[in-house]
């Protein structure tokens, strides 16, 4: 095939990518890659509450495992369960983190008595579960007195950042469909305020850095982005506005110029 004729079909695959819908692959996919974002973050959290000795622990909204496989000392014997609503991320999670156990259940209503786990932590949850504020209670309620409960990553859409401005439309249409899906985008900043409202004693809360690779133009990273933007604005773009995304996406990429930056809040809190 020519050079030219190549690149053309290139970018018609291209094209037939972003329009594919999320599958449970692409999801496991976006799921690695925020689990890296949280890497530095998790390492120093899981460090302070000293994870490596915990004996029962617990993710809620452990999503196909992304985080729970990554748990350090998965080998020393003990208790390490998974907890999702969705039964297809689930069976996918048993097979990611075979150490742990995986359980079908409702972040509002655990199936755990009183006190069951020295550390309970979520992942990019809160966002999702439609009352927060009792996600947090059972969170705080089925750690032990002492133990530990970790909100390791909420967005804040509402603090988005898009450049260039002519990046900023499809930004935006991205967090009404996020509030049309059933999530709170605004979650974030909510966060430190939801575990110490569930009795929790707050000791750390903030930001996460934001040093992330913007990814180039035509990166694995930048098509993953651009892919779950697609996924989420659905019918809303027309095509035409949806390609010139694309272009001037690829431009500010190429330049070096683009930002985009979601704050992602976390707080740990103790049992007192
Ligand atoms: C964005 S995913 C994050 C998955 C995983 N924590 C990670 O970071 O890779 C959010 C997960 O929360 C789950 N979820 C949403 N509402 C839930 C609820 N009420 N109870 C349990 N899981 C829930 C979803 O099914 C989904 O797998």
């Amino acid at each position: 095939m020519e050079e030219g004729a190549a690149i053309v079909a290139a970018a018609q695959r291209d094209k037939q990518r972003q329009k594919m819908p999320f599958r449970l692959a692409d999801w496991h996919s976006r799921y690695l890659q925020q689990a890296r974002w949280t890497e530095p973050l998790r390492a120093h959290l899981f460090s302070r509450v000293g994870i490596g000795a915990a004996r029962r622990i617990l993710e809620v909204g452990c999503g196909t495992g992304a985080v729970l496989a990554s748990i350090p000392g998965a080998e020393n014997p003990r208790s390490l369960v998974g907890l999702d609503i969705d039964l297809e991320r689930l069976r996918l999670a048993q097979s990611t983190a075979p150490a742990a156990g995986c359980l079908c259940g409702d972040a509002l209503r655990l199936p755990f008595s009183g006190g069951s786990f020295d550390v309970v932590y979520s992942h990019f949850l809160f966002l999702w579960v439609g009352d927060p504020a009792a996600a947090a209670r059972e969170m705080a309620r089925v750690a032990r007195r002492g133990g530990w409960v970790l909100a390791l990553a909420e967005p804040d859409y509402g603090g988005r950042i898009d450049f260039p401005p002519a990046l900023e439309t499809a930004g935006r249409m991205q967090t009404e469909s996020l509030r049309r899906q059933g999530a709170d985008p605004d979650i974030g900043r909510r966060l430190a305020g939801l575990l110490s409202a569930a009795g929790l004693r707050i000791l750390e809360c903030g930001v996460l850095g934001a040093q992330a690779d913007p990814g180039g133009a035509g990166s694995a990273g930048a098509e993953l982005e651009q892919r779950v933007l697609r996924n989420d604005l659905g019918e809303t773009i027309a095509e035409s506005e949806w390609q010139s995304y694309l272009d001037a996406d690829r431009r500010a990429r190429e330049s070096g110029s683009r930002i985009l930056y979601v704050p992602t809040f976390y707080a740990a809190g103790l049992v007192p």
